[in-house]
């Protein structure tokens, strides 16, 4: 059974001046989860906000909060995000020396876990943790910053994850109606848009055509 397509606003497009208000926005236009894209200048060559703001977003809104930490040695600041009122934790497979572990961690805690690549990272990579990861994260940039072309050479590998994990897919990177399409074809259930959503002139009507995309 397919399941059905949800979509989550990435905030790193909204603008932090009137984060309440840009929350409410997505809210308003319908979407389904909030992306938090967490960078630490180490993994990725940027630097975006850390555990204190995922607390704040937590205030202002009921939606799921979807926590991706493009950092190095996550565990180390695993806690911080969880106590944050996180609801889906990602972590790098790129980053981590005991990935079942920290997927354990965030589990036990009562969060979905969940396990990311970037785009030359090679689907069997994955393999030690298919069992137990409720989401995978395919990455179609190089991660570190919004507004970047989707990679589409990274189709391949989306369909090839699917054939192996039975969990949630999400994409994220470059998204836009059109490699949406691509992505949700290829077996994404769960998109994550930054630019497109956020510069959007109706974002409920964007979000709802990739909510009834068909694949
Ligand atoms: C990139 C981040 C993405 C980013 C996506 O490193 O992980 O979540 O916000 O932005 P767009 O949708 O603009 O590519
Ligand atoms: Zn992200």
């Amino acid at each position: 059974m397919d399941k059905k397509i949800i979509v989550g606003p990435s905030l790193l497009a909204a603008d932090f001046s009137i984060l309440k208000e840009e929350i409410g926005r997505a809210e308003e236009a319908g979407a389904d989860f909030l992306h938090c894209d967490i960078m630490d200048g180490h993994f990725v060559p940027n630097i975006s906000f850390g555990p204190s703001i995922v607390k704040d977003i937590r205030k202002t809104t009921e939606l799921i909060l979807d926590v991706h930490l493009m950092i190095e040695e996550p565990q180390k600041y695993l806690n911080k995000f969880i106590d944050a009122g996180s609801d889906i934790i990602t972590v790098h497979i790129e980053t981590l020396k005991e990935p079942r572990k920290i997927l354990e961690d965030i589990k036990s805690a009562g969060l979905k876990a969940g396990i990311s690549l970037n785009p030359e990272t090679p689907a069997e990579s994955l393999k030690e943790v298919l069992d137990i990861a409720d989401m995978i994260l395919v990455m179609t940039v190089h991660p570190g910053f919004g507004g970047q072309g989707f990679i589409e050479e990274c189709l391949p590998k989306i369909e090839k994850i699917k054939a192996m994990f039975d969990g949630d897919l999400e994409v994220d990177g470059g998204i836009n109606y059109k490699t949406a399409q691509m992505a949700v074809k290829a077996g994404i259930n769960m998109i994550v848009a930054g630019t497109h959503l956020f510069n959007s002139k109706n974002m409920s009507e964007d979000i709802r055509k990739i909510q009834c995309l068909k694949k």
